[in-house]
């Protein structure tokens, strides 16, 4: 079970969902479950219009990052991540500090998310 919060200048307050432990969903699913504003078009990791800031708020052991090509593309060519922070992603498990909704396995672990 994991705890994510997601912040907005737009929402009024801060709101806090748990993700179910297994259940594979997008970070954009359990936002759209949970009528959480967040911004979308294609829902293919295409259109980048998903992008969100994530920060990991506690972690118990490390868990390796993996983003999609498209993913890596759509962030790249947006500005929001370096050729450099995807190597520390895929290489050194470091997170990076965008991802796409649309694209983001829910895990067990609590995240920051602002829209
Ligand atoms: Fe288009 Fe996520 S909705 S990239």
């Amino acid at each position: 079970m994991a705890d994510i919060t997601f912040t907005s200048p737009a929402m009024a307050k801060d709101i806090t969902v748990y993700a179910t432990a297994g259940a594979r969903q997008t970070l954009l699913g359990l936002a759209k479950a949970n009528r959480i504003p967040i911004q979308f078009e294609c829902e293919n990791g295409e259109c980048g219009s998903c992008a969100v800031q994530v920060t990991i708020l506690e972690r118990k052991e490390p868990l390796g990052q993996h983003l999609t090509e498209k993913e890596k593309i759509v962030l790249l060519l947006s500005g929001k991540i370096s050729k450099g922070q995807i190597e520390d992603t895929e290489l050194r498990d470091i997170p990076p500090p965008w991802r796409l909704a649309c694209q983001y396995i829910v895990r067990d672990e609590d995240i920051l998310v602002k829209l």
